[in-house]
Order: C-alpha cells, then structure tokens, then sequence
C-alpha cells in the first residue's frame, strides 16, 4: 500500500505549528509538493524558482521553445477552483498551464457546482482529484486549502494543491511573484539583500503582505516597514514571526517621513470586503496612505513601486509611466513563477534548464 503524504490525522496536522507542517509538504527534496504557506520556501528555494522562471520565459520567446514547453506535462491536468472572485491569479495560473501545456477545468463559483445542492467541499475536491492531477484553490475561508490538502493527501488518487489566495490568511504564490519581482529589479544593483521595503495600507486583512512579509525574512538585511492607520496595521502574529527571526523592522502611520528610505514601496487597497465592526473601512481616514504625484517626487531615483492589484485609488494612474512604477510588470511576472512552480512541482525542472542551456 502507498505511503500516505501527511500520515497523521487531520486534527493532529492542524494542531502543528506551520514550520513542522512543512516537511510533511515539502516531502522529497524540500521541493512543494503541496503548496500553501510562505514557510515552505528558503531563500535557495527562492533563488531556484527564479532561475526556472528566467528559464521559462526566455525559453518561451520563441516557437520552437513553446513547442518544447507545451508538452511538458500535457498529459496532466489541472482544476481551477476558484470560490472566490480573481483576475490576475485565475487568469496568471490559466496562463501558465498553457505555457505548459497542461489543460485545465474551471469552477469560479460553488453556486455552478454540486456545492448549491449540498455537497461538502471535501467531496468536492475528491469528485476533481477523479478527473484532475493538480488543484489551484482560492477560498474566503482561512484553512480550507490545508484541510483539503490533508483530505487528498489521504485519497485513493493523491494530487497537489496549491492554495492561490486563503481568507485574510495566506497568499504564497502572490508573495512568490512579489519576491521575483524584487530580484528582478535589483539583480544588477547587488541583489535582493540590504534594502528596505515600505508595505502600506491594510495591512491587517492583506494577505498578500502577510506572505510577502515571511519571504522577506529569507534575504539577508532586508528591514521591512509597515504603513497603516492602527486599526489596519500587520497583525501580531507577523510581527512575532519576524521578532523571532531576528527581523528589523517598524510600524509607522508617517508614510511621508519613511518614502525617502524606501528601495521598495509595496501598496495595497484596503480589504472592505472583509468589514465587520472592529474593521469598519468607511470610519478610517486613509487618505495619507496613497501615492501619486506628491509622493513620486519624495522616493529614490531606483526605487520601485509594487501592488498585487486590483487597485482602487491608493496608487494614482498618474505614475503609471514612471519607469519606477513596476506593478503591471509585477502581474505579469506571475504568469512566470506559476509556471515554475506547477514545472518544479512535476518534476520538469532539469528538463526545463537542460533545454535552455542547449538552445537559448
Ligand atoms: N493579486 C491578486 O490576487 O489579484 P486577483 O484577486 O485579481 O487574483
């Protein structure tokens, strides 16, 4: 009988802390086989998904290279489950699979599936993992990519789940895209090392930051500051984290005093579709909490500006053609890394840089 994945039983994996979660997820190799935490990625990891991004996308800018990429895995397939609304993440993770040649089946809402007429999400993923060989699951509900991860690791057909966006909680693969867009931008000035990021907005209910942040705490000298009105600031558990970690970081409501510092400015919207009465968006002034032009002429000439997007107002389309205004790159940097990740999850990595070294 085949070893199961994560062989203890639900409550006992949930009770974990993430770090001992990890080599259950990261089985062979420290390679994902799972992905749903920030935790699950080192800085060689980090590096490495890089590398076969930079791969990927200079292997693609030509026919024959998209013919050799597209039958990589075109005998799998993968199911984008998807309960929660997207643009960039369904479309960036659809992408990929393309690149890869990997088909993909689609559910963008439970009222379309048997979910409407009662059926639990654990028979769900069961009835996909029947037909698919990967999950891509985004979830309002913070956990549910992890139980549902548990519950097909203990399946009859195990397959992957990658979790593209956990209630307020976690969203690994954003943060991925976050980090490569970092090292992309400062590879010909020494790197992702010594330089602080200015993450702004609300940063309580942003779980893009919430995952950056940890990715962060992977390079060496990287002091992040957290802009946000109180009741928005990052949480304490991020906080603790990084304490632990020996992070330097700082809480701040000043963004104006902290932009000169900045080699890095991450924006984000504010999450009102979380609101209940201790986050009550309308009540909080945030008008110093956004960056057009007044702000533009405060950062360093190399500075970049980042937003996972959907934006609203907090970065003004006037920046949008400042060379420093990185955020449409950023996004479509995502369709590269999530194309590394689901590669490096199947095992086609040396495939991949083997036919890059030949051709390219
Ligand atoms: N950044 C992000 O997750 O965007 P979507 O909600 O459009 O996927």
């Amino acid at each position: 009988m085949r070893k199961k994945l994560i062989d203890i039983s639900w409550d006992a994996f949930r009770a974990l802390p993430v770090a001992e979660k990890v080599p259950y997820l990261n089985p062979v190799g420290g390679i994902p086989y799972h992905t749903l935490f920030a935790q699950q990625f080192d800085r060689p990891l980090l590096e490495r998904l890089g590398t076969l991004a930079n791969s990927i996308r200079t292997i693609a800018k030509t026919r024959s290279g998209m013919d050799f990429l597209r039958q990589l895995i075109s005998h799998k397939r993968a199911m984008l489950y998807f309960s929660q609304p997207s643009s960039r993440t369904f479309l960036s993770f659809y992408s990929a699979c393309q690149i890869l040649g990997m088909p993909t089946g689609e559910v963008r809402d439970t009222a379309t599936s048997s979910e409407f007429k009662g059926e639990s999400c654990e028979d769900s993923v069961r009835t996909f993992s029947s037909y698919f060989d990967l999950i891509v699951m985004r979830s309002p509900e913070k956990g549910l990519a992890e139980h549902m991860s548990w519950v097909l690791s203990n399946a009859e057909r195990p397959i992957p789940v990658i979790n593209a966006g956990s209630g307020q909680d976690q969203h690994p693969t954003q943060a991925l895209l976050d980090i490569y867009t970092l090292q992309r931008s400062f590879e010909r000035a020494g790197g992702l090392r010594d330089r602080t990021i200015v993450m702004v907005g609300d940063l309580a209910r942003g779980r893009t930051v919430r995952s950056l942040a940890q990715l962060l705490a992977n390079f060496p000298n990287i002091r992040q500051i957290f802009v946000a009105p109180p009741v928005f600031q990052i949480g304490t558990d991020i906080q603790e984290i990084l304490r632990a970690k020996g992070v330097d970081f700082e809480l701040t409501g000043d963004f104006h005093s902290v932009l000169p510092q900045a080699d890095a400015v991450y924006m984000t919207r504010i999450q009102d579709e979380w609101d209940d009465e201790t986050h009550p968006s309308r009540a909080v002034d945030i008008s110093n909490f956004k960056f057009g032009l007044r702000e533009l002429a405060l950062i360093k000439p190399q500075t970049v500006i980042l937003h996972p997007l959907p934006r609203r107002d907090e970065i003004s389309t006037d920046i949008d053609r400042d060379p420093r205004a990185m955020y449409w790159r950023q996004m479509r940097n995502g369709m590269w890394i999530r194309a590394a990740l689901i590669a490096l999850t199947f095992g086609c990595e040396n495939r991949i840089l083997e036919f890059h070294r030949a051709n390219v």
